[in-house]
């Protein structure tokens, strides 16, 4: 006999339970954490090809490997059996680009595993290595990639260590990353920030061959000229286009409007990447493709330390990032701002919890074996200002600006507040040089003294004194230090080659074809600049680029900055301060007053960023402070010319970021 104390028991369950999803209907992976279980680990191998795989499962996300290889060939999330891509060889991997100095050796490397280890399973979380040791004909490294599943979590954490022993054969590391590719029936939804987000074409929809894309004039841009959706037509597709800087490259990824599901990849640091904070990376793009890098040349080029000497050692930790997924379970009709929010505060989350205190590897470093280090820094311009909301960090020992090119070592930065004061928390033990740069103001700010950083220790720098380089008061300058090119004139995209999300937006310079514009708007006279006439903003085309003559054939330009000068010190020494942004296969050469003299300046040449090709507003910064005679000067109108001789094409030039003319020094 059931008693009725049962029965009435059983229909309180019972209520409860239909009371659930909906107390629950709110943020979406709490439902899953009524499920949450200790992660198992299971081997398997597969009946049909007798492959072999590692599963993972929490309760919340079912993820396998390929093993020993280690590439993620499953994530089941939500009742979706597979979130990733259909082909087996596109899902989850690292990959890395290399050159030996054997010609022959090199190319593009998955880092497959060859060795499968459980390294911690708990109630807690299960941590799995997948590694390779160097063997003859592979990039000469050791790696080992680890992932951790916890309970309750609904992602992966993924890390690798990479190391390099100091008698391997020398080496470039062009790019190491880790790439996802989805399931293209479910995912069309991309959002890389608030104001970066829409629906995308598909891979198909590129494919030139099959006559749906038109090739454009560099190769990732292609114009979508069949599209499946022909809410994309004649729209240009470029991966370029969603690139975002380290600092604000914390979370990105792609949402399925059918399945309510969301795809984030989260960084929750930007120390283990490389090129400091306002180096660009690639995010999401067409795939759908989720990437996150750690080592890349973009938007810096060859000038970024990739190569390893025959006797040099090296060993990094690279991550660990959060794949995270989430889900929406209330029935509002788009699903994607809900989950972008809620993957926002799980970014938010990831970087409160960094650094992690799950990570198995010694090679990680606990909050506990790292230090911090503190100061006030200020400015000296003539007079002493607080360096506020500026940038300061540690990075290994160099020259000032050297951390631009930097992906060998460990990067902690931080900003300051609006008094100057900063700190750097949780730096790993090491010699580093403190490096910053103050918006406003010119230059690289390097400490004089090294900093050494030991586990636990507390670094009080006290004041820091930044003395941005200035020979004399100001005559006239142009646009603002702030190591971009934005403030200037930026030209409407064209119509049949635009990308409908940059239209009325703060960043209208990701655009295809903008450089083509200076042609239009100079067909035959080059930019002049009228100090106390022109307006930056107006006047100043964001990038010196190439004129187009023909279909393929370009000319060099000249740009003109006309300034009067009432009085001339002819035997003093006057400074031009020219501040570039990017350059690409270009040579600044600067004359005063006579367009046909040898020129008294050049900058030889410089850059290889390609970010006038790629859409971006900067790329490397570099600083020239150069010296005018006075006796090339003279009293009432004088001309600057800057002449960028290069033009092969259409991509070679420079972006400015400030130019300003300083009169002799009174002291
Ligand atoms: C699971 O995680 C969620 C969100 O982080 C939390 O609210 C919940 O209490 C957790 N549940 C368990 C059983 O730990
Ligand atoms: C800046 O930081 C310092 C040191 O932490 C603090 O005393 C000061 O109030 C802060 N100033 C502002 C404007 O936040
Ligand atoms: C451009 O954006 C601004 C600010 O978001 C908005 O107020 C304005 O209506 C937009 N204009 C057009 C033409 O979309
Ligand atoms: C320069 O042009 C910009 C944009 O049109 C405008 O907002 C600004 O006021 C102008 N500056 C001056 C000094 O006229």
């Amino acid at each position: 006999m059931v008693s009725q104390k049962k029965i009435a028991s059983l229909f309180i369950c019972f209520l409860l339970l239909l009371l659930l999803p909906l107390s629950f209907s709110k943020p979406t992976r709490n439902l899953d954490g009524i499920s949450a279980r200790a992660p198992t680990v299971q081997q398997i191998r597969s009946r049909h090809h007798g492959t072999r795989e590692v599963i993972v499962d929490n309760g919340i996300i079912r993820v396998s490997f390929s093993n020993p290889q280690g590439l993620i060939t499953g994530i089941k999330y939500k009742g979706i059996d597979n979130v990733l891509h259909p082909h087996l060889r596109d899902r989850g991997y690292w990959d890395i680009t290399w050159q030996g100095t054997n010609i022959r050796q090199g190319g593009l490397d998955r880092i497959e595993g060859t060795n499968f280890r459980i390294i911690t399973q708990t109630q807690e979380q299960v941590e799995i290595s997948f590694s390779r040791t160097w063997e003859d004909g592979h990039i000469p490294l050791n790696v080992d990639k680890r992932y951790i599943i916890r309970r309750n979590t609904s992602g992966i954490y993924m890390y690798g260590i990479f190391e390099r022993l100091p008698e391997w054969p020398e080496l470039d590391m062009g790019l190491i990353r880790i790439a996802f590719k989805l399931n293209p029936e479910r995912f069309h939804y991309m959002a890389v920030a608030d104001n970066r987000q829409r629906e995308m074409p598909t891979e198909d929809d590129r494919d030139i061959k099959r006559g749906h894309a038109k090739a454009l004039g560099y190769k990732e841009a292609v114009q979508l000229t069949h599209p499946h959706n022909s809410m994309f037509k004649n729209q240009v597709d470029d991966k370029y286009q969603y690139t975002c800087e380290i600092k604000d490259n914390k979370v990105h990824g792609w949402i399925s409007t059918k399945s309510r599901v969301g795809f984030w990849i989260i960084s929750p640091s930007g120390e283990y990447r490389s090129g400091g904070p306002i180096k660009q990376e690639l995010t999401s793009h067409v795939g759908p493709t989720a990437i996150t890098t750690f080592i890349s040349g973009h938007y810096v080029g060859a000038d970024m330390e990739a190569h390893y000497r025959p006797g040099e050692a090296w060993k990094k930790v690279l991550g660990p990032v959060f794949i995270y997924l989430n889900s929406d379970s209330t029935s509002n009709n788009k699903p994607q701002d809900l989950l972008w929010e809620d993957a926002k505060q799980q970014s938010e989350k990831e970087v409160k919890a960094w650094p992690y205190d799950f990570v198995a590897s010694s090679d990680y470093l606990s909050r506990r074996e790292r230090g911090s280090v503190t100061g006030r820094l200020l400015v000296n311009d003539r007079f002493l200002t607080p360096g506020k909301s500026a940038y300061v960090g540690l990075a290994p020992p160099g020259e000032a600006g050297s951390w631009q090119t930097n992906t060998k070592g460990y990067q902690f930065w931080t900003k300051t507040n609006e008094t100057g004061y900063f700190t750097i928390e949780n730096v790993r033990p090491g010699t580093y040089n403190l490096y910053g740069w103050v918006p406003g103001f010119i230059g690289d700010f390097r400490y004089q003294n090294l900093v050494n950083v030991a586990a636990g220790s507390v670094i009080s720098l006290g004041r820091v004194v930044y003395k941005p380089p200035r020979n004399g008061p100001t005559l006239w300058e142009i646009g603002v230090p702030d190591r971009t090119a934005r403030e200037y004139f930026i030209p409407e995209p064209y119509k049949d080659t635009m990308n409908p999300l940059y239209l009325n937006h703060t960043d209208k310079f990701r655009q295809y074809g903008l450089w083509q514009r200076y042609t239009e708007l100079y067909p035959t006279h080059d930019l002049v600049y009228t100090v106390g006439v022109s307006n930056y903003s107006q006047d100043w085309f964001y990038a010196q680029v190439t004129r187009k003559t023909g279909d393929l054939t370009y000319v060099p330009t000249i740009w003109q900055i006309v300034f009067h000068l009432p009085y001339v010190n002819s035997r003093g020494s006057y400074t031009l301060q020219v501040a570039l942004a990017s350059a690409a296969w270009a040579n600044l050469q600067v004359r005063i007053n006579n367009q046909n003299s040898w020129p008294f300046f050049s900058t030889g040449t410089i850059g290889k960023d390609n970010a006038i090709a790629r859409h971006g507003i900067h790329g490397m910064y570099r600083l020239y402070t150069i010296d005018v005679p006075g006796r090339l000067l003279r009293t009432g109108t004088n001309t600057i010319y800057l002449r960028q001789p290069k033009a092969q094409g259409p991509f070679e030039g420079l972006m400015y970021d400030y130019i300003r003319l300083e009169e002799p020094s009174r002291a």
